[in-house]
């Protein structure tokens, strides 16, 4: 496609591929009128977990839908129902949150991406994960605009996984999520390693949803890449689980290997690791690297193309089945 729409504003990567079309969608009712005409759109978030890998040939719909709201409903005496619309920045909706003495979401803090895409692929850090705060999403049928709502069952939320991107995969799109947060007394998580010393190094003996807030931003902006600065995804794999049977084995010839058991004979070995000792940490091919500081994220150091990113992420999976026999699989969604 010679001409068309850049969309390297509107990805994390910042990949400059084209669409034929985009447009902005701020209402819910214009959403269903477009897709009650027609149904071959190409559906954008906040981009974060994308890597686009060519043009689109198909008008891009950009989910722009925007607010807060409070909602009624049976919650327990310290809780509140907040519905965010799909189109709001999740780390805005984080730092809203926070000022306003609302918790359960703090361990979140600086993840990008918007709040629609979210339930998607079950955002999760530092212990926490969307679905423990989630109440239910409304979403649009992609087929004829029908609005309907999923409560947290329906959703079927797993790690880094959801109906979204299964049985339902592209066939809606959640236009607002509500969340149950904390009023006051509010349970603060800091069981996760890296944010126990953090706050262990402040002096903060008894931290309040701002202090975790704080400790995160602080612990990502060391380990993470900021997207403006330069291009980049997040975790681009997933942690591998393995079986016990399997984990001994690896472990008598890695002795040293990170590990979370995370159910019974089911254990999480962190891909970033893997990642590492393959010799792959803060190399880079052409403009296609991968992070010095946290080898599970996939960098563009400029003007690389998708193809060039996913062709290292093939190159990394290849050496890490060579040397692990352990297939790792992207988080993020290839196109
Ligand atoms: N590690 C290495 N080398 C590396 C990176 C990690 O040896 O280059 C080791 C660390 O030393 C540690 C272990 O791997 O022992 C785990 O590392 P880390 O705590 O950084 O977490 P992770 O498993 O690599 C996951 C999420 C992140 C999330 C962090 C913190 C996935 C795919 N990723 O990363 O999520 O921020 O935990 O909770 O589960 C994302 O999804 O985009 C994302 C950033």
């Amino acid at each position: 496609m010679k001409t068309g729409i850049s969309l390297q504003a509107y990805n994390t990567f910042g990949i400059a591929v084209k669409a034929a079309g985009f447009v902005s969608v701020t209402q819910v009712s214009q959403l269903q009128e477009l897709l009650g005409k027609e149904q071959d759109f190409f559906i954008l978030g906040g981009g974060s977990n994308m890597l686009l890998t060519q043009d689109i040939n198909q008008t891009v719909l950009h989910i722009a839908l925007k607010g807060f709201q409070l909602v009624e409903g049976p919650v327990g005496a310290n809780e509140l129902l907040l519905q965010v619309a799909g189109g709001e920045n999740w780390h805005d909706f984080v730092l809203y949150c926070v000022a306003n003495n609302l918790g359960g979401v703090e361990n979140l803090s600086l993840i990008p991406g918007n709040v629609g895409t979210a339930p998607i692929q079950n955002i999760g850090a530092y212990g926490v994960e969307l679905k423990d705060v989630f109440h239910s999403c409304e979403a649009v049928s992609r087929e004829d605009g029908s609005l309907r709502s999923f409560n947290l069952e329906e959703c079927k939320f797993g790690y880094r996984d959801s109906i979204f991107k299964g049985e339902l995969k592209d066939k809606y799109i959640i236009t607002s999520v509500t969340f149950k947060l904390s009023k006051d007394s509010h349970k603060v998580n800091t069981a996760y390693g890296a944010i126990a010393d953090t706050l262990k190094a402040k002096k903060i003996t008894t931290p309040t949803i701002t202090d975790v807030s704080d400790a995160v931003i602080e612990i990502r902006q060391s380990k993470l890449p900021d997207p403006k600065q330069i291009g980049n995804s997040g975790s681009f794999f997933k942690n591998p689980t393995i079986n016990q049977a399997r984990f001994t084995e690896l472990r008598k010839q890695f002795p040293d290997i990170p590990f979370y058991p995370v159910a019974t004979d089911k254990i999480k070995v962190p891909a970033g690791w893997l990642i590492e000792k393959a010799g792959f940490k803060g190399k880079r091919f052409g403009d296609a690297g991968v992070h010095d500081k946290q080898a599970l994220v996939l960098v563009n150091h400029g003007k690389a193309t998708g193809a060039e990113i996913w062709e290292l992420a093939i190159r990394i999976q290849k050496k890490v089945k060579e040397i692990f026999k352990l297939e790792i699989v992207p988080e993020v969604n290839v196109f």
